[in-house]
C-alpha cells in the first residue's frame, strides 16, 4: 500500500517547532523545552504535567485551550499572569509567538515582538494537531464538538474563515435577540431584513467551506482508518456533511436562495421560539464506519479509532493545503488502542514530520522508537532529558 502520512514531497516544507519556554502555566512555574523535529516522547505519570505541555502548544496552534475556555485557568495557581513563548523554524528562518494571560483572563499576542490585535492573528503560524482522550467526544456527543472540529481545521487551513465565523456567531446572537424583541412587540418585524441579508451572507461562506473541507477530510479520514485496521481489507470511514440549506452540488447561489427561502417560511416560528431554526450553526457531520454510525452504534474501540482517523486526516489536509508539515501532538494515544492499531499508528509516524506524544509507559514504544526520539521525563512540573 502507498504510503499515506509523512510522506515528504518536494513541494513540501519542513516546518517544526524549536522549543517552548512557560511562565506560570499550569502546574510549571519555569519551563524550556527543546524540541527534536522528527520524534519526541514524553513520558511520565499521572497528573505530573503530560497534557499541560502540550495544551500549552496547541494554545499557540489555534489560541484556545482544548479542555477549557477559560483562560484564567491555564495561570499557575500561585501566579497572576501566565505566558508561553513557541519558536517555530519554517524554511531555515524562525518565527516567535507568544502569548500573555492577565489576571482578567485576556490574552495579548506577539508574533516576532510585534504585538497583534486579535487571536486570531496567531493561528497559521504554528500549525499543530492534537489528538486527545477529550477527542472521542467529537463522535459520541453533540454536533457542536463536530462542527467546532471541523471549523477549526477550516481555520488552519484558511485564516479568514475564523474571522467569518466570528462575524456568523455575532449575527446570530443578535438576531436571537431581535426575534425576542418582535416577540414581545418592541420591535417590528421588518427588522429582521437586514439581520437576514448579513445571517444568509456569513452563514454561505460558510456552509460552502465546510462542505468543501469535509469532502476532502473524508478521503484523508478513510485512508487513515483503513491503514489502522489493516489496510486494503480494513474498515472504511466515511464522513457526510449535514447541512439542511444543500440540496445538490452546492453553490453560493444555490445555498443563499434556499437559505433566503427557509428564513421566510419560518419567520413566524422563529418569533415564537425567540431563536434562528435556519443556519450552519444547525449543521452536523455523520461519522460511518462500514456504513454504520459511529455516535449511535460504535463501539469504544471504533469510536476512538474514528476519532484518531479524523485528526491523521486534519494532519494529512492541512499538509495538503498549506505545503507544510503540522506538528502532531499525540495525547496518550496508545494506551487506549489495541496492540494490532498502536503498532499501525507507530508505523504511520516517520521521521520527515514532527511528533509529539506522551504516554505514562515506555511499553508502548518499540525499542527503536525509544532509542530514536528526543525523551523527556515529566516528574511534578520538572523535566529531565533522557539522552
Ligand atoms: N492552573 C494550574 N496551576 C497549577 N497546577 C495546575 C493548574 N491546572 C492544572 N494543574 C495541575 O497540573 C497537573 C498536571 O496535569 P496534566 O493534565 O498535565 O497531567 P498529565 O501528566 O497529563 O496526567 P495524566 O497522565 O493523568 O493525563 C494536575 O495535577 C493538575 O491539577
Ligand atoms: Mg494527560
Amino acid at each position: 500500500m502507498a504510503p499515506f502520512l509523512f510522506v515528504l514531497t518536494r513541494e513540501v516544507n519542513g516546518m517544526h517547532l524549536k522549543s517552548i519556554d512557560l511562565l506560570n502555566y499550569r502546574n510549571y512555574t519555569k519551563l524550556g523545552l527543546n524540541f527534536s523535529p522528527s520524534l519526541n516522547i514524553i513520558l511520565g505519570d499521572n497528573a505530573q504535567g503530560k497534557t499541560n505541555v502540550l495544551e500549552a502548544i496547541h494554545l499557540l496552534s489555534l489560541g484556545k485551550s482544548h479542555r477549557t475556555h477559560l483562560n484564567r485557568e491555564l495561570i499557575n495557581w500561585e501566579a497572576t499572569f501566565s505566558c508561553i513563548r513557541g519558536k517555530a523554524i519554517r524554511g531555515g528562518k524562525e518565527t516567535c509567538v507568544e502569548l500573555m494571560i492577565g489576571e482578567d483572563g485576556l490574552s495579548r499576542i506577539k508574533i516576532n515582538g510585534a504585538l497583534k490585535r486579535r487571536v486570531g492573528d496567531l493561528i497559521g503560524h504554528i500549525n499543530a494537531v492534537l489528538f486527545c482522550p477529550e477527542d472521542l467526544k467529537i463522535v459520541k456527543e453533540g454536533p457542536e464538538g463536530r462542527r467546532g472540529f471541523i471549523d477549526d481545521v477550516i481555520s488552519q487551513v484558511h485564516s479568514q474563515y475564523y474571522f467569518w465565523r466570528q462575524r456568523y456567531l455575532r449575527c446570530l446572537r443578535q438576531r436571537n435577540a431581535l426575534l425576542k424583541q418582535i416577540a414581545v412587540q418592541q420591535r417590528e418585524p421588518s427588522a429582521l431584513d437586514m439581520w437576514d441579508k448579513h445571517l444568509i451572507e456569513t452563514g454561505t461562506r460558510i456552509i460552502i467551506q465546510r462542505e468543501r473541507i469535509i469532502r476532502r477530510l473524508c478521503k484523508y479520514s478513510d485512508e487513515a482508518y483503513r491503514r489502522m485496521t489493516g489496510g486494503k481489507g480494513g474498515d472504511n470511514l466515511h464522513l457526510t456533511y449535514l447541512c439542511e440549506l444543500i440540496e445538490d452540488e452546492p453553490t453560493p447561489g444555490k445555498i443563499e436562495s434556499r437559505f433566503e427561502l427557509e428564513l421566510e417560511g419560518k419567520r413566524g416560528l422563529e418569533i415564537e421560539r425567540g431563536m434562528t431554526l435556519v443556519g450552519p450553526h444547525r449543521d452536523d457531520l455523520l461519522i460511518q464506519v462500514n456504513g454504520v454510525d459511529m455516535r449511535t452504534f460504535g463501539s469504544q474501540g471504533e469510536q476512538r479509532t474514528s476519532s484518531l482517523a479524523l485528526r491523521l486526516g486534519q494532519w494529512e489536509l492541512i499538509k495538503e493545503e498549506t505545503k507544510d508539515f503540522p506538528v502532531l501532538l499525540l495525547d496518550d494515544a496508545l494506551s487506549e488502542l489495541d496492540e494490532k492499531r498502536r503498532t499501525f499508528l507507530m508505523e504511520m509516524i516517520e521521521e520527515d514530520a514532527q511528533t509529539i506524544i506522551t504516554s505514562t509507559n515506555p511499553v508502548y514504544f518499540a525499542p527503536q522508537h525509544l532509542k530514536d526520539a528526543n525523551l523527556f521525563r515529566i516528574e511534578g512540573g520538572q523535566v529531565s532529558h533522557d539522552v
